[in-house]
């Protein structure tokens, strides 16, 4: 097993990687707070595969346990289903020093710290990814979120866990379009900081590797987060692909997943960044090869202009400017504030050339 710990002014919390920590959740939490009411908030997806074995972990280490299932699906990352969340909190009587556990994927961690960050003003969370894309990325360093009509994660809030422990076992029963999805985050990680987890994905068996792309991501992740939990500069870092990938979630009615969408994303950037003259030697083709060798899509289905409108509504867009990330190197990128009015030209660079 493998333990990170991510240090925040607010605290610091750990983050806990291996094989059978599901049915241990429960004792490692009561090494560090009292046995209370766990309200566990899961997926139709998630729920008959590790609901129980949860629940038991929970119990058995002095708990009192209860459960909230929600449709499986990003759909469920809206206000009416928060709203459902919160009806359960309270119609189960949590307290401010009880705790609220997410069960799954990025959905499950994004709305279930929302709706433990706001109820009550703020109770206690753990995260237990059972995705790939949550254990490398959506369930460390306290954002959540839930989408609104006008765009992707537009109301939401920074609420750190108090720990996330990620079971890789339950990471077997996903599918190759879930794993895929998570290749994609990890991918980005290795383009950002990390060209040995980048040699995963461009020469090695990443299935094979799942323990080692997970805590190379956590490593570089809980780093960032700890410099800069709310994303006030360097954590934008982590946005690289996510301007592009958000535009493309929304124009497909979220039918192309964010891990798809990032890796769409990815591609836009380095082929951006090349024609810019940032990105140099082959990195641009070395990167979208990966991209495309880990099973994932190179090519955008949508307009330069299409995605700008978008983008002009995420929260990444400050006033007139946006933060566009671009690769220099594979293992390095730089931030630039960009006129919101150039992203177009940006995105048109982007697509030029896609096959
Ligand atoms: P997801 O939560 O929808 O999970 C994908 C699918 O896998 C779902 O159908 C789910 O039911 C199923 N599933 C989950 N665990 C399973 C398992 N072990 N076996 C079989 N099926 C399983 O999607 P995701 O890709 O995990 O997360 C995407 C979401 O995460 C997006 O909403 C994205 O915006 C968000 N995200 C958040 C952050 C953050 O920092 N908060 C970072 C990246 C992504
Ligand atoms: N997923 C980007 C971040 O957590 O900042």
């Amino acid at each position: 097993m493998n333990k990170q710990i991510l240090e925040t002014a607010g605290g610091s919390y750990p983050i806990l990687t291996g094989s059978g920590l599901l049915a241990q959740v429960g004792t490692e939490l009561t090494a560090r707070i009292n046995p209370c009411r766990v309200m566990i908030v899961t997926d139709s997806n998630v729920a008959p595969l590790y609901l129980e074995e949860a629940k038991k972990s929970f119990a058995d280490a002095g708990f009192s346990v209860y459960t909230h299932t929600v449709p499986a699906g990003e759909e469920s990352k809206s206000v009416a289903v928060l709203g459902e969340l919160l009806e359960a909190f309270a119609g189960a009587k949590m307290t401010r020093t009880d705790l609220a556990a997410a069960l799954g994927g990025g959905v499950i961690g994004d709305l279930t710290g929302f709706a433990a960050g706001c109820y009550l003003r703020g109770i206690r969370f753990v995260q237990i990814p059972t995705t790939l894309l949550a254990a490398v990325d959506a369930s460390v360093g306290g954002k959540t979120a839930v989408n609104l009509a006008h765009g992707k994660n537009l109301a939401g809030l920074f609420h750190q866990p108090i720990g996330v422990y990620c079971d890789t076992d339950t990471l077997r029963t996903l599918s190759e379009h879930e794993l895929h999805d998570g290749y994609a985050e990890a991918i980005k990680h290795g383009i950002l900081d990390d060209p040995a987890l980048f040699d995963i994905f461009e020469n090695g068996q990443p299935a094979a590797h799942f323990e080692e792309i997970i805590v190379r991501s956590v490593v570089y992740k809980s780093k960032i987060v700890a410099e800069d939990p709310n994303e006030k500069g360097v954590r934008k870092l982590l946005n690289l692909g996510h301007t592009p990938a958000h535009a493309i979630e929304r124009l497909s009615d979220f039918s192309i997943s964010h891990g798809h969408a990032v890796a769409i994303g990815l591609a836009i950037m380095a082929r951006a960044a090349e024609k810019r003259g940032i990105l140099k030697n082959d990195d641009s083709a070395r990167i979208i090869r990966t991209i495309k060798r880990a099973g994932l899509p190179a090519v955008c289905p949508f307009s330069a202009a299409d995605m700008a409108k978008i983008a002009a509504v995420d929260k990444k867009a400050a006033a007139s400017d946006i933060t566009v990330i671009l690769p220099e190197c594979i293992g390095r990128c730089r931030m630039e504030k960009i006129p919101i009015s150039e992203i177009e030209a940006l995105f048109a660079d982007g697509l030029e050339g896609q096959s």
